[in-house]
């Protein structure tokens, strides 16, 4: 049975409560879909309202901690050790699509390192959850990356860069040179489930380039809670920072490494 900390039932609430209105809103959505406006607008009004349910929620049971918060940025506490980084809406373009997969996540960093992570899907009543040294876990059950030990029977996890970026012909590169290695390659557009996903052994690697903290500072801790390994693309241990992510269990980390590495060194700019 999983004894969850009183940290992580303070994120856990948060985030089921401001999921309600997410999930409301989502509803909305679905109607204005064929509506001539389209949801655009409605959307952004979701997002900072479910963000407001957050900052409100977690300021009650942490009064002196900061925020760091996808739609309002830095916010300062009085406690400069611990701080709240937030992203309300993981999945924004699926939210908006009417496509059901998206998340709130959160995570407690202390110093900068996060100690407690979640990823709430709501449409599926999926909390992923970790806290460190304590492992990581999906409802009630622990979470263990894939073992899958062969590329050709893997899995991966990516999402190429938005059209109209100079980037986008890397992430077609580093397609071309994947592709052919591994068993499929998906795209599902919330990096925060990605990496969740790939804590739950679901995928057996995933890679995303340009990040932002809020997106990733859970899913990192829930990765090495499972077991897994977390880096830069090339390798480098300031993921947090640079965003640059690639996760997988021990044994595909180092050949997917080699790959992406590949595919930049065919002298695609990166
Ligand atoms: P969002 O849904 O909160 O915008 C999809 O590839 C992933 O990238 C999602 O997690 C998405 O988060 C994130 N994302 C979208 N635009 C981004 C940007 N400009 N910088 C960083 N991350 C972005
Ligand atoms: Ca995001």
């Amino acid at each position: 049975m999983a004894l969850r900390s009183a940290l992580v039932n303070v994120m856990a609430q948060a985030a089921k409560r401001a999921a309600r209105g997410l999930v409301h809103d989502f509803g909305e959505v679905e109607q204005l879909q064929v509506s001539k406006k389209g949801p655009a607008d409605f959307v952004s009004n979701a997002d900072l309202k479910a963000e407001r349910v957050l900052r409100q929620e977690l300021g009650k049971a942490r009064p002196d901690w900061g925020f760091l918060l996808e739609e309002s940025g830095a916010i300062a506490g009085k406690d400069a050790e611990h701080r709240w980084v937030v992203d309300p809406l993981d999945g924004t373009l699926n939210f908006l699509h009417g496509i059901p997969h998206f998340a709130i996540t959160i995570a407690a960093e202390r110093r900068e390192e996060p100690v407690a992570g979640i990823v709430y899907d709501p449409i599926r009543d999926e909390l992923f959850w970790a806290e460190k040294g304590q492992g990581a876990y999906l409802n009630e059950r622990r979470l263990r990356v894939s073992g899958r030990k062969r590329l050709e029977d893997a899995v991966v996890a990516t999402c190429l860069p938005r059209p109209g970026e100079e980037r986008q012909r890397r992430g077609l590169a580093e397609l071309a040179v994947v592709m052919p290695e591994v068993a499929e390659v998906r795209r599902f557009g919330s990096a925060a489930l990605d990496l969740a996903y790939t804590a739950a052994g679901r995928y057996d690697a995933y890679w995303e380039w340009s990040l932002k903290r809020w997106d990733i500072s859970a899913g990192v801790l829930l990765m090495r809670e499972a077991g897994g390994l977390v880096s830069e693309i090339d390798g480098g241990h300031k993921v947090l920072e640079t965003g640059n992510v690639l996760a997988a269990n021990d044994v595909l980390h180092e050949p997917m490494r080699r790959l992406l590495a590949r595919a930049r060194k065919a002298g695609v700019k990166t």
